[in-house]
């Protein structure tokens, strides 16, 4: 069984307490709140109020992706506010190690990034470390792009670096999934989809919530 995150980027915010239960009782086994500072990415969204109240919405867990410039000084405010998962991207940390170690010790479990461009290989010496790499198939910072095909390679390429120390260590995929693409990256490795556009932008979100649910459903993978 892989896991499904829906990405409240792609939720009206004037729906937002709506959304998070549609999806919450349609099958989504975490929130995915996209924090994004302007500078990291041309956009500017959330910050760890918003993990605070969709803590106050639901009990699954919120899974925090920090696309921002200096994730470390943020990690405390985001593990204050209820974050389950803190993840980083490698292109913005200079001392990844000391900052997931930092995720850990502020109670969270530990994610980490990489952007289309990004090798897998930078992760190699960290993966024991890391619960979470997030394989962004779309550049971030915006909700409905379309997914990156290369990016299949890459969870083909972390899979078999997961596998070959035994790390434990998840596979999350992030950008453009839909029932098409979801079902090209579990069967590449995934355990966990990301969806924002393809659940909040259809006109049955409960629907489009149980259709990538049935995939993930489906999927034989590793189980948390
Ligand atoms: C993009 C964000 C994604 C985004 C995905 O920078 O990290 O989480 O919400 O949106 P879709 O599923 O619409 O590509
Ligand atoms: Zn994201």
């Amino acid at each position: 069984m892989a896991y499904l995150a829906p990405s409240i980027l792609s939720a009206d915010v004037l729906k937002l307490r709506e959304h998070v239960q549609t999806v919450a009782d349609n099958g989504a086994d975490y929130i995915h709140v996209d924090v994004m500072d302007g500078h990291f990415v041309p956009n500017l969204t959330f910050g760890p109020f918003m993990v605070q109240a969709i803590r106050r919405l639901t009990d699954l867990p919120v899974d925090a992706h920090l696309m921002v410039t200096n994730p470390n000084a943020l990690i405390v405010d985001f593990a204050a506010a209820g974050a389950s998962l803190i993840t980083v991207h490698q292109e913005a940390c200079n001392h990844l190690d000391r900052v997931v170690q930092s995720i850990k010790q502020h109670g969270c479990r530990a994610g980490v990034s990489l952007n289309p461009a990004t090798p897998v290989n930078t992760l190699e010496p960290i993966i024991e470390s890391l619960d979470l790499v997030l394989i962004m198939s779309v550049n971030p910072g915006f909700g409905g792009q379309s997914f990156i095909d290369y990016s299949l390679h890459k969870i083909h390429q972390l899979k078999a670096l997961i596998e070959g120390r035994q790390a434990p260590c998840l596979i999350q995929v992030d950008g453009g999934i839909n029932t098409q693409t979801g079902v090209k990256v579990l069967q590449a490795g995934a355990d966990i989809l990301v969806a924002g556009n393809a659940i909040f932008g259809a006109d049955d979100v409960a629907r489009a919530c149980r259709d990538l649910k049935t995939i993930t459903d489906k999927h034989t993978g590793r189980t948390v």
